[in-house]
Protein backbone atom coordinates (compact mmCIF):
# COMPACT_ATOMS: atom_id res chain seq x y z
CA UNK A 1 0.00 0.00 0.00
CA UNK A 2 2.80 2.62 0.77
CA UNK A 3 4.96 2.00 -2.37
CA UNK A 4 1.52 2.24 -4.18
CA UNK A 5 1.76 5.46 -2.41
CA UNK A 6 4.52 6.32 -3.49
CA UNK A 7 4.97 5.63 -6.76
CA UNK A 8 1.56 7.45 -7.17
CA UNK A 9 2.70 10.52 -5.49
CA UNK A 10 5.94 10.63 -7.63
CA UNK A 11 3.90 10.67 -10.79
CA UNK A 12 2.03 13.04 -9.56
CA UNK A 13 4.73 16.00 -8.92
CA UNK A 14 5.82 14.20 -12.16
CA UNK A 15 2.73 15.99 -13.69
CA UNK A 16 2.82 18.94 -11.24
CA UNK A 17 6.75 19.88 -12.56
CA UNK A 18 5.46 19.04 -16.17
CA UNK A 19 2.75 21.78 -15.82
CA UNK A 20 4.88 23.98 -14.14
CA UNK A 21 6.92 23.84 -17.49
CA UNK A 22 4.02 24.54 -19.97
CA UNK A 23 2.80 27.43 -17.67
CA UNK A 24 6.59 29.13 -17.78
CA UNK A 25 6.60 28.67 -20.94
CA UNK A 26 9.47 26.13 -21.45
CA UNK A 27 9.75 24.23 -24.66
CA UNK A 28 8.55 20.13 -24.18
CA UNK A 29 11.71 18.49 -26.16
CA UNK A 30 11.14 14.82 -27.53
CA UNK A 31 13.43 13.06 -24.26
CA UNK A 32 11.88 15.18 -21.66
CA UNK A 33 9.22 13.33 -19.67
CA UNK A 34 5.71 14.18 -20.79
CA UNK A 35 2.15 12.94 -19.11
CA UNK A 36 1.11 9.65 -21.78
CA UNK A 37 -2.16 11.68 -22.52
CA UNK A 38 0.20 14.57 -23.83
CA UNK A 39 2.12 12.55 -26.07
CA UNK A 40 -0.85 10.83 -27.04
CA UNK A 41 -2.61 13.73 -27.96
CA UNK A 42 0.16 15.18 -29.96
CA UNK A 43 0.51 12.16 -32.01
CA UNK A 44 -2.96 12.01 -32.66
CA UNK A 45 -3.30 16.64 -33.77
CA UNK A 46 0.52 15.93 -35.74
CA UNK A 47 -0.14 12.62 -37.47
CA UNK A 48 -3.95 14.72 -38.86
CA UNK A 49 -2.48 17.57 -39.61
CA UNK A 50 -0.01 15.99 -41.78
CA UNK A 51 -2.26 13.18 -43.32
CA UNK A 52 -4.03 16.88 -44.25
CA UNK A 53 -1.12 18.42 -45.70
CA UNK A 54 -0.97 15.12 -48.03
CA UNK A 55 -4.16 14.49 -48.91
CA UNK A 56 -4.87 18.46 -49.38
CA UNK A 57 -2.52 17.63 -52.45
CA UNK A 58 -5.29 15.71 -54.49
CA UNK A 59 -8.14 18.31 -55.20
CA UNK A 60 -5.36 21.01 -56.39
CA UNK A 61 -3.75 18.50 -58.27
CA UNK A 62 -6.62 17.56 -60.07
CA UNK A 63 -6.16 21.27 -61.84
CA UNK A 64 -2.54 21.14 -62.96
CA UNK A 65 -2.90 19.55 -66.15
CA UNK A 66 -5.73 22.31 -67.20
CA UNK A 67 -4.16 25.39 -65.72
CA UNK A 68 -4.88 28.23 -67.61
CA UNK A 69 -1.43 29.76 -68.43
CA UNK A 70 2.19 28.18 -67.55
CA UNK A 71 2.50 31.12 -65.17
CA UNK A 72 -0.53 29.34 -63.27
CA UNK A 73 1.00 26.01 -63.55
CA UNK A 74 3.84 26.09 -62.25
CA UNK A 75 2.89 28.54 -59.01
CA UNK A 76 0.46 25.49 -58.60
CA UNK A 77 2.91 22.95 -58.91
CA UNK A 78 5.20 24.55 -56.39
CA UNK A 79 2.20 24.69 -53.72
CA UNK A 80 1.45 21.58 -54.09
CA UNK A 81 5.02 20.33 -53.28
CA UNK A 82 4.81 22.32 -50.80
CA UNK A 83 2.10 20.69 -49.13
CA UNK A 84 3.73 17.14 -49.37
CA UNK A 85 7.28 19.01 -47.84
CA UNK A 86 4.64 20.49 -45.25
CA UNK A 87 3.49 16.60 -44.89
CA UNK A 88 6.59 15.35 -44.28
CA UNK A 89 7.77 17.96 -41.78
CA UNK A 90 4.68 17.42 -39.76
CA UNK A 91 5.34 13.12 -39.76
CA UNK A 92 9.08 13.94 -38.89
CA UNK A 93 7.62 15.64 -35.77
CA UNK A 94 5.31 13.29 -34.74
CA UNK A 95 7.81 10.20 -35.54
CA UNK A 96 9.65 12.24 -32.65
CA UNK A 97 7.10 11.13 -29.62
CA UNK A 98 7.30 7.30 -30.54
CA UNK A 99 4.96 6.89 -33.95
CA UNK A 100 6.00 5.47 -37.17
CA UNK A 101 5.22 6.74 -40.51
CA UNK A 102 4.31 3.23 -40.77
CA UNK A 103 1.81 3.26 -38.47
CA UNK A 104 0.26 6.83 -38.91
CA UNK A 105 -0.02 5.52 -42.73
CA UNK A 106 -2.09 2.90 -41.97
CA UNK A 107 -4.42 4.94 -39.43
CA UNK A 108 -5.12 7.07 -42.61
CA UNK A 109 -5.89 4.74 -44.71
CA UNK A 110 -7.76 2.40 -42.20
CA UNK A 111 -10.14 5.49 -41.91
CA UNK A 112 -8.76 5.47 -37.91
CA UNK A 113 -7.11 8.79 -38.55
CA UNK A 114 -8.86 12.19 -39.53
CA UNK A 115 -7.82 14.89 -41.91
CA UNK A 116 -9.24 18.07 -42.41
CA UNK A 117 -12.97 17.99 -43.23
CA UNK A 118 -12.09 21.02 -46.12
CA UNK A 119 -10.58 18.33 -48.43
CA UNK A 120 -13.34 15.90 -49.13
CA UNK A 121 -14.87 18.95 -51.47
CA UNK A 122 -14.65 18.52 -55.21
CA UNK A 123 -12.65 21.23 -57.15
CA UNK A 124 -15.08 21.95 -59.91
CA UNK A 125 -13.43 24.73 -62.02
CA UNK A 126 -10.29 26.98 -62.32
CA UNK A 127 -11.98 29.56 -59.72
CA UNK A 128 -11.70 26.54 -57.02
CA UNK A 129 -8.17 26.84 -57.21
CA UNK A 130 -8.25 30.16 -56.42
CA UNK A 131 -10.72 29.78 -53.56
CA UNK A 132 -8.67 27.09 -51.64
CA UNK A 133 -5.53 29.45 -51.43
CA UNK A 134 -7.54 32.22 -50.59
CA UNK A 135 -10.56 30.35 -48.16
CA UNK A 136 -8.27 27.44 -46.92
CA UNK A 137 -4.75 28.23 -47.07
CA UNK A 138 -6.46 31.40 -45.49
CA UNK A 139 -8.06 29.58 -42.24
CA UNK A 140 -4.65 27.19 -41.91
CA UNK A 141 -2.33 30.29 -41.20
CA UNK A 142 -4.71 31.89 -38.83
CA UNK A 143 -4.61 28.12 -37.26
CA UNK A 144 -0.88 27.30 -37.86
CA UNK A 145 0.32 30.79 -36.40
CA UNK A 146 -0.22 29.86 -33.16
CA UNK A 147 1.00 26.72 -33.33
CA UNK A 148 4.64 27.99 -33.77
CA UNK A 149 4.07 28.68 -30.02
CA UNK A 150 3.00 25.47 -29.56
CA UNK A 151 4.52 23.99 -26.00
CA UNK A 152 6.30 20.67 -28.17
CA UNK A 153 9.15 22.02 -29.30
CA UNK A 154 9.43 19.71 -32.85
CA UNK A 155 5.98 20.74 -33.85
CA UNK A 156 6.17 24.41 -33.25
CA UNK A 157 10.20 24.63 -35.05
CA UNK A 158 7.94 22.85 -38.01
CA UNK A 159 5.37 25.26 -37.77
CA UNK A 160 7.62 28.67 -38.23
CA UNK A 161 8.61 26.52 -41.86
CA UNK A 162 5.28 25.85 -42.64
CA UNK A 163 3.77 29.52 -41.99
CA UNK A 164 6.10 31.06 -44.15
CA UNK A 165 5.00 29.31 -47.39
CA UNK A 166 1.41 29.33 -46.53
CA UNK A 167 1.41 33.07 -46.67
CA UNK A 168 2.51 33.01 -50.72
CA UNK A 169 -0.06 30.11 -51.13
CA UNK A 170 -2.96 32.67 -49.47
CA UNK A 171 -1.34 35.63 -51.99
CA UNK A 172 -1.42 33.34 -55.09
CA UNK A 173 -5.32 32.00 -54.35
CA UNK A 174 -6.54 35.83 -54.12
CA UNK A 175 -4.94 36.69 -57.16
CA UNK A 176 -6.59 34.02 -59.00
CA UNK A 177 -9.88 35.35 -57.66
CA UNK A 178 -8.85 38.53 -57.87
CA UNK A 179 -8.11 38.13 -61.79
CA UNK A 180 -11.43 36.55 -62.59
CA UNK A 181 -13.10 38.82 -60.64
CA UNK A 182 -11.78 41.70 -63.09
CA UNK A 183 -12.78 39.18 -66.20
CA UNK A 184 -15.34 38.38 -68.28
CA UNK A 185 -18.73 37.90 -66.65
CA UNK A 186 -18.42 34.45 -66.80
CA UNK A 187 -15.42 34.75 -65.17
CA UNK A 188 -16.88 36.75 -62.24
CA UNK A 189 -19.62 34.27 -61.93
CA UNK A 190 -16.76 31.10 -61.84
CA UNK A 191 -15.31 33.27 -59.02
CA UNK A 192 -18.52 34.16 -57.21
CA UNK A 193 -19.52 29.79 -57.36
CA UNK A 194 -16.26 29.00 -56.38
CA UNK A 195 -16.58 31.43 -52.94
CA UNK A 196 -20.34 30.68 -52.37
CA UNK A 197 -19.46 26.35 -52.32
CA UNK A 198 -15.76 27.00 -50.51
CA UNK A 199 -16.75 29.58 -47.64
CA UNK A 200 -18.80 27.40 -45.05
CA UNK A 201 -16.98 24.16 -45.45
CA UNK A 202 -13.55 26.59 -44.74
CA UNK A 203 -15.27 28.34 -41.14
CA UNK A 204 -15.72 24.88 -40.38
CA UNK A 205 -12.69 23.55 -40.67
CA UNK A 206 -11.70 25.29 -37.41
CA UNK A 207 -13.23 22.45 -35.97
CA UNK A 208 -16.87 22.17 -33.88
CA UNK A 209 -17.86 24.79 -31.36
CA UNK A 210 -15.84 25.57 -28.18
CA UNK A 211 -19.01 23.50 -26.54
CA UNK A 212 -18.67 20.51 -28.59
CA UNK A 213 -15.16 20.50 -28.86
CA UNK A 214 -13.71 17.70 -26.81
CA UNK A 215 -9.75 18.72 -26.92
CA UNK A 216 -9.97 21.81 -26.91
CA UNK A 217 -9.88 22.56 -22.75
CA UNK A 218 -6.75 20.24 -22.32
CA UNK A 219 -4.96 21.47 -24.85
CA UNK A 220 -5.37 24.97 -24.06
CA UNK A 221 -3.93 23.94 -20.61
CA UNK A 222 -0.90 21.94 -22.31
CA UNK A 223 -0.38 24.99 -24.59
CA UNK A 224 -0.46 22.86 -27.53
CA UNK A 225 -3.27 25.12 -28.66
CA UNK A 226 -3.35 28.63 -28.14
CA UNK A 227 -6.64 30.12 -28.78
CA UNK A 228 -10.41 28.08 -29.18
CA UNK A 229 -11.78 27.29 -32.10
CA UNK A 230 -14.25 29.50 -31.98
CA UNK A 231 -11.66 32.56 -31.10
CA UNK A 232 -9.83 31.32 -34.72
CA UNK A 233 -12.83 31.14 -36.39
CA UNK A 234 -13.93 34.54 -36.05
CA UNK A 235 -10.86 36.05 -36.82
CA UNK A 236 -11.33 33.94 -39.80
CA UNK A 237 -14.53 35.46 -40.40
CA UNK A 238 -13.65 39.01 -39.92
CA UNK A 239 -10.47 39.04 -42.17
CA UNK A 240 -12.31 37.09 -45.18
CA UNK A 241 -15.60 39.97 -44.89
CA UNK A 242 -12.81 42.54 -45.22
CA UNK A 243 -11.13 41.07 -48.03
CA UNK A 244 -14.06 39.98 -50.10
CA UNK A 245 -14.97 43.89 -50.60
CA UNK A 246 -11.40 43.85 -52.61
CA UNK A 247 -12.67 41.22 -54.75
CA UNK A 248 -16.24 42.68 -54.96
CA UNK A 249 -17.35 39.79 -54.54
CA UNK A 250 -19.92 38.59 -51.83
CA UNK A 251 -19.81 35.57 -49.15
CA UNK A 252 -22.69 33.72 -49.27
CA UNK A 253 -23.72 34.24 -45.57
CA UNK A 254 -27.09 36.67 -45.46
CA UNK A 255 -26.70 37.26 -41.68
CA UNK A 256 -23.49 38.09 -42.24
CA UNK A 257 -23.09 41.89 -40.26
CA UNK A 258 -20.14 43.84 -38.68
CA UNK A 259 -21.27 44.13 -35.24
CA UNK A 260 -19.61 47.06 -33.13
CA UNK A 261 -20.16 46.15 -29.89
CA UNK A 262 -18.55 43.34 -30.57
CA UNK A 263 -16.11 44.39 -32.58
CA UNK A 264 -16.87 41.46 -34.71
CA UNK A 265 -18.81 39.99 -37.45
CA UNK A 266 -21.86 38.25 -36.63
CA UNK A 267 -22.56 35.25 -38.65
CA UNK A 268 -24.85 32.83 -39.91
CA UNK A 269 -25.95 29.39 -38.62
CA UNK A 270 -22.76 26.93 -39.60
CA UNK A 271 -23.98 23.86 -40.98
CA UNK A 272 -23.01 21.07 -38.03
CA UNK A 273 -24.67 18.05 -39.88
CA UNK A 274 -22.92 19.01 -43.00
CA UNK A 275 -19.75 19.03 -40.79
CA UNK A 276 -20.04 15.87 -39.09
CA UNK A 277 -20.79 14.23 -41.52
CA UNK A 278 -18.22 14.51 -43.75
CA UNK A 279 -15.75 14.06 -40.81
CA UNK A 280 -17.75 10.31 -40.68
CA UNK A 281 -17.14 9.66 -43.67
CA UNK A 282 -19.43 10.96 -45.90
CA UNK A 283 -18.77 13.96 -47.59
CA UNK A 284 -18.70 14.64 -51.43
CA UNK A 285 -15.12 12.90 -51.65
CA UNK A 286 -14.18 11.10 -49.18
CA UNK A 287 -13.76 7.95 -50.85
CA UNK A 288 -12.09 8.78 -53.64
CA UNK A 289 -9.43 10.69 -51.45
CA UNK A 290 -8.66 7.35 -49.18
CA UNK A 291 -9.02 5.07 -52.87
CA UNK A 292 -6.32 7.22 -54.03
CA UNK A 293 -4.02 7.55 -50.96
CA UNK A 294 -3.91 3.75 -50.71
CA UNK A 295 -3.43 3.52 -54.56
CA UNK A 296 -0.54 6.10 -54.27
CA UNK A 297 1.12 4.09 -51.32
CA UNK A 298 1.10 1.09 -52.93
CA UNK A 299 2.62 2.26 -56.39
CA UNK A 300 5.48 4.21 -54.07
CA UNK A 301 6.35 1.04 -52.48
CA UNK A 302 9.08 0.23 -54.91
CA UNK A 303 10.50 3.85 -54.44
CA UNK A 304 10.59 3.26 -50.52
CA UNK A 305 12.27 0.34 -51.04
CA UNK A 306 14.51 1.22 -52.84
CA UNK A 307 15.32 3.75 -51.13
CA UNK A 308 15.89 1.75 -47.73
CA UNK A 309 17.94 -0.88 -49.76
CA UNK A 310 19.99 2.31 -50.79
CA UNK A 311 20.37 3.47 -46.88
CA UNK A 312 20.97 0.06 -46.07
CA UNK A 313 23.61 -0.80 -48.68
CA UNK A 314 25.75 2.86 -47.50
CA UNK A 315 25.45 1.70 -44.04
CA UNK A 316 27.21 -1.10 -44.39
CA UNK A 317 29.42 0.53 -46.69
CA UNK A 318 30.31 3.03 -44.43
CA UNK A 319 30.62 0.34 -41.67
CA UNK A 320 33.32 -2.07 -43.38
CA UNK A 321 35.33 1.16 -44.36
CA UNK A 322 35.08 2.09 -40.40
CA UNK A 323 36.67 -1.38 -39.52
CA UNK A 324 39.44 -1.47 -42.29
CA UNK A 325 40.33 2.40 -41.14
CA UNK A 326 40.74 0.73 -37.60
CA UNK A 327 42.59 -2.87 -38.56
N1 LIG B 1 -11.77 18.02 -40.04
C1 LIG B 1 -11.74 16.75 -39.54
N2 LIG B 1 -11.82 16.48 -38.22
C2 LIG B 1 -11.93 17.52 -37.38
C3 LIG B 1 -11.94 18.86 -37.81
C4 LIG B 1 -11.86 19.09 -39.22
N3 LIG B 1 -11.88 20.32 -39.73
N4 LIG B 1 -12.03 19.66 -36.74
C5 LIG B 1 -12.08 18.86 -35.67
N5 LIG B 1 -12.02 17.57 -36.04
C6 LIG B 1 -12.07 16.39 -35.18
C7 LIG B 1 -10.88 16.35 -34.24
O1 LIG B 1 -9.76 15.74 -34.86
C8 LIG B 1 -11.46 15.52 -33.11
O2 LIG B 1 -11.51 14.16 -33.50
P1 LIG B 1 -10.41 13.09 -32.94
O3 LIG B 1 -10.57 13.08 -31.43
O4 LIG B 1 -10.77 11.80 -33.59
O5 LIG B 1 -9.06 13.62 -33.38
C9 LIG B 1 -12.92 15.98 -33.05
O6 LIG B 1 -13.22 16.50 -34.35
C10 LIG B 1 -13.19 17.02 -31.98
O7 LIG B 1 -12.54 18.22 -32.35
P2 LIG B 1 -11.67 19.05 -31.30
O8 LIG B 1 -11.88 20.50 -31.54
O9 LIG B 1 -11.94 18.56 -29.92
O10 LIG B 1 -10.21 18.60 -31.74
P3 LIG B 1 -8.86 19.45 -31.70
O11 LIG B 1 -8.68 20.09 -30.36
O12 LIG B 1 -7.81 18.55 -32.20
O13 LIG B 1 -9.11 20.66 -32.74
C11 LIG B 1 -8.20 21.22 -34.90
C12 LIG B 1 -9.25 20.39 -34.12
C13 LIG B 1 -8.55 22.70 -34.71
C14 LIG B 1 -8.25 20.83 -36.36
C15 LIG B 1 -6.83 20.92 -34.29
O14 LIG B 1 -6.63 19.52 -34.35
C16 LIG B 1 -5.69 21.60 -35.02
O15 LIG B 1 -5.46 22.78 -34.86
N6 LIG B 1 -4.93 20.82 -35.82
C17 LIG B 1 -3.72 21.34 -36.47
C18 LIG B 1 -4.03 22.10 -37.72
C19 LIG B 1 -4.68 21.24 -38.77
O16 LIG B 1 -4.72 20.04 -38.71
N7 LIG B 1 -5.20 21.88 -39.78
C20 LIG B 1 -5.88 21.12 -40.82
C21 LIG B 1 -5.72 21.81 -42.09
S1 LIG B 1 -4.10 21.66 -42.69
C22 LIG B 1 -4.19 22.59 -44.05
O17 LIG B 1 -5.16 23.24 -44.26
C23 LIG B 1 -3.02 22.58 -44.95
C24 LIG B 1 -2.94 23.84 -45.76
O18 LIG B 1 -1.63 23.92 -46.26
C25 LIG B 1 -3.89 23.82 -46.90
Amino acid sequence: MQQTQERTSAVVSLEEQFQQKIDSEIRIEPKDWMPEAYRKTLIRQIGQHAHSEVVGMLPEGNWITRAPSLKRKAILLAKIQDEAGHGLYLYSAAETLGVSRDEMIEELHSGKAKYSSIFNYPTLTWADIGAIGWLVDGAAILNQIPLCRCSYGPYARAMVRICKEESFHQRQGFDILYTLAQGSPEQRAMAQDAINRWYWPAVMMFGPSDADSVHSAQSMRWKIKRFSNDELRQRFIDMIAEQVKVLGLTLPDPDLKWNPERGHYDHGPINWEEFWNVVNGNGPCNRERLRARREAWEKGAWVREAALAYAEKKARRAAQKEETQAA
